[in-house]
């Protein structure tokens, strides 16, 4: 769980964690415990997951348990039992034994506050705790793989994560997932419409992690970040320390001027993402993401994927928009887009290939997949950390 470094004290040994910046984690979490049926590691429910257990330094006895500390953190995960009590109970109570990677939520009435926690850890003699099991880092990397792997939705969680970052028109809005909570403007946005399905599908995740290891805002960028991967394409790193809404009020009022619409031009793209701080070949390398996925008549009135295998993050997007032989036409919703046998592209794809300047990046794109990778990375962190300083390289 990120860059250690060890400090032993008598009864605990204490790995801390050196934060790359202090700055709080999350708030307070929101969404219900969903049991999805994922097999999450750990359990899909909260009763799989917690257990209680008591400790009892007699004769001050070592509690033999090895944590790793951050400050910012609201729990310690076990990295190792090394003998003591804690050893001695897992002899005791094999079905509630302690395991590395379980975390520590709450020592003796005392949660959330982990310097506090410790401190209870050393000075007290009986220690009733409550864990849970496989709360780390890993674990939610491996959760989120299991739900894009089994669910196949790691293109909406894509979108999921661009429309929260998406908001930000170079002065407010940015990602803090205002979408999840009801009466919000983002909620509502057009623009938004069927952004909801991506909630509910992390829910289970999110009542596993959030607070207690995370920020929604950071789960919805991990979780791009991992179906990004899943699909085939770039390994993107992820940064963290984004704050959640916590009120209606705290979205971005409206999507007009920070959304792009699928029916409009090439002047449209860029009055959208140059006031982000997007360029021509930031344009073109982030549209490519809709390389996977599709559209949906009842969400946005278009309809179909852009390219054959909607679940396969390559270069295709661009190859087809310059190779392929594309006709207009309108959807049963009224939407006027471009269709050729089963796929799709809109109008702003279109415009890719219409606009010269936009046209000749699609084509090193179409060239050149490790290009695209490349260009899309950079282009990519930068729109999950809009508006946004300081963020840690470590959860
Ligand atoms: C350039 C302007 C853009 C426009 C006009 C646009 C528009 C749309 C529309 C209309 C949909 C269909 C929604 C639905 O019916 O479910 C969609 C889906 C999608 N968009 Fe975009 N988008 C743009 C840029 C981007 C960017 C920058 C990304 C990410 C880097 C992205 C990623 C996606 C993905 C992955 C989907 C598929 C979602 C799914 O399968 O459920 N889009 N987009």
């Amino acid at each position: 769980m990120g860059n250690t470094s060890c400090c032993q004290s008598e009864d605990l040994a204490v790995n801390e964690t050196q934060p790359v910046d202090a700055k709080p984690l999350m708030i307070s979490g929101g969404d219900a415990a969903v049991a999805g049926g994922l097999g999450l590691a750990g359990g899909d429910t909260e009763a799989e997951r917690v257990y209680q257990v008591t400790l009892n330094k007699v004769d001050g006895q070592k509690l033999g348990l090895d944590v790793d500390y951050m400050a910012e953190r609201k729990l310690l995960p076990i990295m190792h039992v090394t003998g003591g009590v804690a050893e001695e109970w897992n002899r005791r109570n094999p079905q509630k034994k302690m395991c590395s990677g379980d975390s520590i939520l709450e020592v003796n009435g005392v949660k959330g506050d982990v310097v506090e926690m410790l401190e209870k850890c050393k000075a007290d003699q009986i220690l009733n705790m409550t864990l849970c099991r496989s709360l780390t880092y890993e674990f939610l990397l491996e959760d989120l793989e299991k739900l894009v792997r089994q669910k196949q939705c790691g293109p909406i969680l894509i979108r999921l994560s661009w429309h929260d970052a998406g908001v930000y028109n170079g002065v407010d809005g940015c990602p803090n997932a205002a979408m999840r909570l009801s009466g919000s403007a983002e909620q509502q946005m057009a623009a938004n419409a069927g952004l909801q399905v991506a909630i509910k599908l992390l829910a289970p995740i999110s009542a596993k992690y959030v607070p207690r290891l995370i920020s929604h805002a950071d789960l919805w960028v991990v979780a791009a970040n991992v179906a990004i991967k899943v699909m085939g394409g770039p390994v993107i790193t992820t940064r963290y320390g984004r704050l959640d809404a916590q009120q209606a009020s705290q979205s971005a009022p409206s999507g007009t001027g920070r959304l792009p619409d699928g029916d409009k031009d090439a002047h449209h793209l860029r009055t959208i993402f140059h006031p982000k701080g997007f360029d021509d070949k930031e344009i073109v390398a982030l549209s490519g993401a809709h390389t996977v996925g599709a559209c949906h008549l009842d969400r946005s009135g278009f309809q179909g994927a852009w390219t054959e295998q909607k679940l396969k993050f390559d270069n295709s997007y661009f190859k087809d928009l310059l190779s392929k032989s594309w006709t207009e036409e309108t959807t049963s919703q009224g939407k006027s887009q471009f269709r050729c046998g089963e796929t799709m592209m809109l109008h702003t794809d279109m415009a890719l290939i219409k606009d010269p300047a936009f046209k000749w990046h699609v084509q090193q794109f179409a060239e050149d997949e490790n290009l695209w990778f490349s260009e899309f990375g950079k282009a990519w962190v930068r729109l999950q950390e809009l508006g946004l300083e300081d963020l840690r390289d470590i959860l």
